[in-house]
């Protein structure tokens, strides 16, 4: 059997990290405005330290300005809301991150909704995700943003094709749906209570997997030629001591189903820093009305 097309998220997301540098270019000659991310870190989880340092690196090389702000873990929830409302009202940032998970005793939706919502580029504020689900012109979440990216990219037109989300999180299952959704797609989401899982992915043209259970899907649960999206990243432990990152899918069997797939590491993973730093000068351009091609990032 032929093997399915890679669909090469590090490949898309250096030639949209160009784009966006390009344009930041021309908006510092012309309007002399930097964009300007925000980030805050609360404790020192390694992951989200690994994720912090990356967006600081990526927010810089595409000429922005990167304002991080590292917390103590005994942060209390009003100096972190304190700090928000400083940010909200800095004119020199544009875009506001608050990297989860926060520790215990900080409630995350509190934070969450304290922040702007023309300066939400996770796009997790219900301001946005209202205007998500109701169709309108808010920030929209990045994993969800990149995956549409790529299968835009790839298959053109999604209009009327079966789509399966795996997952049902605020941060990729949900928005994901309501983006297939505009697309015209016809939508399932599926979660750890569906019946039927096989079942509902083998009737699907399009697989979103974001469980966060490694190699979960397997391969003969693909539809022959479906388009597979993994934005699963777990880490595992081999036999010899050492370990790997591992998608949500088992690629070594769905890819020789799959009219085309994503790899791990590789795929969805490098779209949502780049779809971050999207948002952010998105969100620049909008508070200084400048013209930017933004009813639809993707097209
Ligand atoms: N932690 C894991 N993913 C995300 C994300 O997309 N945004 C934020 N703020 N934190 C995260």
């Amino acid at each position: 059997m032929t093997q399915a097309k890679l669909i090469d998220g590090n490949e898309f997301s250096a030639g949209l990290r160009e784009q966006i540098t390009a344009r930041v270019q021309e908006i510092r000659d012309h309007h002399h405005v930097i964009p300007g991310l925000a980030v805050v870190l609360v404790g020192e989880d390694p992951a989200s330290q690994v994720y912090v340092r990356n967006k600081h690196k990526r927010t810089i090389e595409c000429g922005m300005n990167s304002f991080e702000h590292r917390l103590p873990v005994d942060t209390s929830e009003h100096q972190l809301l304190n700090l928000i409302e400083g940010l909200n009202d800095d004119p020199a940032v544009h875009g506001i991150l608050v990297q989860l998970p926060v520790p215990k005793h900080i409630d995350a939706e509190k934070v969450i909704e304290a922040i702007r919502p023309d300066k939400d580029v996770d796009g997790f504020h219900p301001m946005n995700v209202g205007k998500l689900a109701s169709g309108g012109l808010g920030l929209i979440p990045c994993t969800p943003l990149g995956s549409m990216m790529l299968l835009r990219d790839h298959l053109g037109s999604l209009s009327g094709l079966k789509a399966v989300v795996i997952g049902r999180s605020n941060i990729v299952g949900k928005p994901m749906a309501h983006l297939l959704i505009r697309e015209s797609c016809t939508v399932t989401i599926a979660h750890s209570r569906t019946r039927d899982l096989p079942a509902e992915v083998r009737a699907a043209d399009i697989v979103i997997a974001a469980v966060g259970q490694p190699e979960m899907v397997r391969g003969d649960w693909i539809k022959p030629g479906a388009t597979v999206i993994d934005v699963g990243i777990n880490r595992i432990a081999l036999p010899d001591g050492k370990s790997k990152l591992v998608g949500d899918v088992n690629f070594a069997e769905a890819v020789q189903v799959a009219g085309a797939i994503t790899p791990v590491p590789g795929g969805v993973g490098p779209m949502t820093i780049a779809c971050l730093l999207r948002n952010t000068l998105t969100a620049c351009a909008r508070l200084h009305r400048l013209d930017i091609p933004e009813a639809k990032p993707w097209s």
